[in-house]
């Protein structure tokens, strides 16, 4: 990590310095992003049910462990719903959730299927350390673009939790009894894993969380523009060292070296892509 304190696992709400709030420094940008945030955090029991299903041959640690993480994911999402009710006092997050709730499920969820859709367990551990990757950069990177002080504190605690629950997951995708993927089907699961990160869940997110329930006949949700709309929040937040963070940490979980020209290739790509898609979305905020 770049700043600051390292924070230990294992918080709660009460441990937060809710009082150094200085509501004169929310930035609207952030505060949409993490308002966002917060519902698709707040809704990882599913996934923890999913897990469950897939692992349940894992062994008694395992599970408890699939236990304990979904319940910090939860409380990311209570963290980061209570910081964005103090910045917005027209934003409920139980309401808001409700409504994301209500319109998001995703398939794999619902099916009760007992194997992994991402074919293995080991595929299925490569899919979740590419989403720790995610948000352990995102919430480092929303940590060092944020001057409001609980809210730089609350992305810390959260981005140290992201790069725990990484750890965990590359440990697991180790102890499977499965036999190994080959390189390029590693690539394509966290290829198609990175894919699934612009569908429905953020842009519906980004809606329930941003368009006021009273708001919805006046302006309905349409995914492309509400996945525009996170997108111009989210990428400017980036800096190179977040990206190059994320790539190694991707690039580890597919058996490739994180300090190899090929990874350092990806992240000069990535973060190329990243540039022209924050430029833009500034050229489409200044022409609108
Ligand atoms: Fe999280
Ligand atoms: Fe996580």
């Amino acid at each position: 990590m770049t700043s600051g304190t390292v924070y230990e696992g294992g918080w709660t709400l009460d441990d937060v310095q809710w009082s150094k709030f200085d509501a004169t420094k929310v930035e609207p940008g952030l505060l949409a992003a993490v308002k966002a945030a917060s519902l698709v955090e707040y809704n990882a029991a599913d996934y923890v049910t999913y897990l469950k299903r897939v692992f349940k041959d894992s062994g008694a640690g395992t599970l408890a462990a699939l236990d304990r993480w979904g319940g910090e994911e939860v409380q990311h999402g209570r963290a980061l719903g209570r910081w964005a009710e103090m910045a917005d006092s027209s934003f409920y997050f139980e309401e808001a959730f409700a409504r994301f709730r209500t319109g998001y499920k995703p398939p794999h969820f619902a099916g009760g299927s007992e194997t992994s859709v991402r074919g293995s367990r080991r595929g299925e551990m490569i899919a979740r350390c590419v989403v720790e990757s995610g948000t352990s950069s995102y919430y480092s990177a929303i940590r060092d673009a944020t001057a409001e002080p609980v809210l730089k504190e609350v992305a810390g605690r959260v981005a140290a939790d992201e790069f725990r629950h990484y750890k965990f997951f590359f440990e697991t995708l180790h102890k499977q009894d499965e036999p190994d993927l080959p390189v390029w089907k590693k690539l394509w699961i966290a290829a198609a894993r990175v894919s699934e990160s612009d569908d429905d869940e953020l842009a519906y997110a980004y809606y329930c969380a941003n368009v006021a329930k009273a708001d919805e006949t006046k302006i309905p949700y349409d995914r492309a523009q509400f996945a525009a709309a996170y997108n111009r929040t989210a990428t400017v937040l980036y800096r190179r060292h977040h990206i190059d963070k994320l790539v190694q940490m991707v690039a580890k979980a597919c058996g490739a070296r994180a300090q190899s020209w090929l990874t350092a290739l990806a992240s000069v790509l990535l973060w190329w892509m990243l540039c022209l898609r924050a430029s833009a979305s500034r050229a489409s905020v200044a022409s609108t």
